[in-house]
């Protein structure tokens, strides 16, 4: 039977995404797509070959037109999960719900999806009725994929992360602003950029200056990405983490479904980067293990894992943003014992935090589910 599918946040960053590889994987087969707009009600929608798409832009609050849908997919963000998300299980929706927002990832009746870590729990889920499936953060899951076989081994003391997270991260009106921060910049030294006559640190100055300037590009970042790094993401918790550090142990063991917390902690930081997230892990094993073992454990546990040999000329051409970008590889390099402790390895890490890191695990529990019901 046909399934009626609503689709929020289609136009976003990871909705925009998310749309892409659904029809490249022809997702929608049997399917009727409502897609819904905060902003744009009643304008036509985009038009792809061979999809059954009402033709308008649906109101996204509409909660008669919602109540008629077996599965709406959101990457909206949790401001809209928040108001819908409720009302419609008050008006006693059955519905599946499919999210990238972090908001209901702490419910108990949410299940948070990572098929290659966790379709076990996954699949209990669903026998036990449970119908909202929500992304885990972006970091949290490329941090699995990446660690996957360490942690289904039950190997993993603890880990201590450093992030360096893409922009897009943020949405896509932030992408927009790092770039205008770059041309901005760009604009008011592009006169004196080839005067080789000029000293370094005048022109170092000069852009120090135009980062000052009251006309600098900061509506939404609020200081200069562009030149910068800012060690901060999301909200102050009372613990001294950002909500952001947070959810790499909340979310990591909730992912796992662990009766014993492993300890994550963490740094989080926004580096001017488009796409791509890296993380650089400090990793506490329960026993010891030789390099060798701890690469053979982490490229037999997933395709997508792609171990990177530890020297320069690997690294800088696999282990980079612009290496993983738009791809579902999860580079792995940079593995070393450290000298703090015979237990403890370094490891750095990049993916897609648009791919597996938000719309790849949406897209793979859509058809799970789709073939189900
Ligand atoms: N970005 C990531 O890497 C990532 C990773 C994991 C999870 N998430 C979560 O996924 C959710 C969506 O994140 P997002 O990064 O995709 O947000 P986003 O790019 O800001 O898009 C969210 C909504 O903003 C509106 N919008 C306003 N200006 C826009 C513009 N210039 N271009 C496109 N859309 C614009 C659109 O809604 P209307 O069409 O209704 O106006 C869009 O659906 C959030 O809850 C986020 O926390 C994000």
């Amino acid at each position: 039977m046909m399934k009626n599918i609503g689709f929020a946040g289609w136009r976003g960053i990871v909705g925009s995404v998310l749309l892409k590889r659904m029809l490249y994987k022809n997702d929608f087969y049997n399917t009727k797509i409502f897609f819904l707009t905060t902003s744009q009600i009643g304008e036509k929608c985009p038009i792809y070959a061979n999809i059954n798409i009402h033709p308008t832009l649906q109101d996204a609050y509409n909660i008669q037109l919602l109540l008629s849908l077996d599965i709406i997919i959101t990457c909206q963000g949790s401001k809209y999960t928040r108001i819908i998300y409720h009302k419609l299980h008050e008006y006693g929706w059955k519905g599946y719900w499919i999210d990238a927002a972090s908001y209901l990832r702490p419910f108990p009746n949410s299940c948070i999806v990572l098929d290659p870590i966790n379709l076990h729990v996954i699949k209990k889920k669903i026998d036990m009725g449970i119908k909202t499936f929500v992304g885990g953060n972006c970091t949290v899951s490329l941090m699995l994929m990446a660690l996957g076989e360490l942690f289904k081994q039950n190997m993993i003391e603890w880990v201590f992360v450093s992030t360096y997270q893409a922009i897009s991260g943020a949405g896509a009106k932030f992408i927009q602003e790092l770039l205008l921060q770059n041309k901005f910049i760009n604009d008011n030294i592009h006169n004196i950029i080839n005067d080789n006559t000029l000293n370094i640190l005048t022109l170092e100055r000069k852009i120090a200056n135009v980062m000052e300037n009251k006309l600098f590009p900061k509506k939404h970042l609020t200081i200069p990405l562009i030149n910068n790094v800012i060690p901060w993401i999301d909200q102050k918790m009372n613990n001294g983490q950002t909500k952001e550090e947070w959810k790499g142990q909340f979310e990591t063991n909730k992912i796992l479904d662990n009766k014993f917390i492993i300890p994550i902690d963490g740094i989080c930081v926004r580096v001017p980067t488009l796409r791509s997230h890296s993380q650089s892990f400090m990793i506490k094993l329960k026993k010891e293990l030789s390099i060798n073992n701890i690469t053979t454990f982490l490229q037999s546990h997933n395709k997508w894992v792609k171990i990177i040999p530890n020297d320069y000329e690997n690294t800088k051409k696999y282990l980079t943003p612009q290496a993983t970008n738009n791809t579902l590889n999860i580079a792995i390099g940079r593995i070393k014992k450290l000298n703090i402790d015979k237990y403890c390895f370094s490891a750095f890490t990049v993916g897609d935090q648009l791919l597996w890191g938000a719309a790849e695990p949406l897209r793979r529990i859509f058809k799970l589910l789709i073939n189900i019901f």
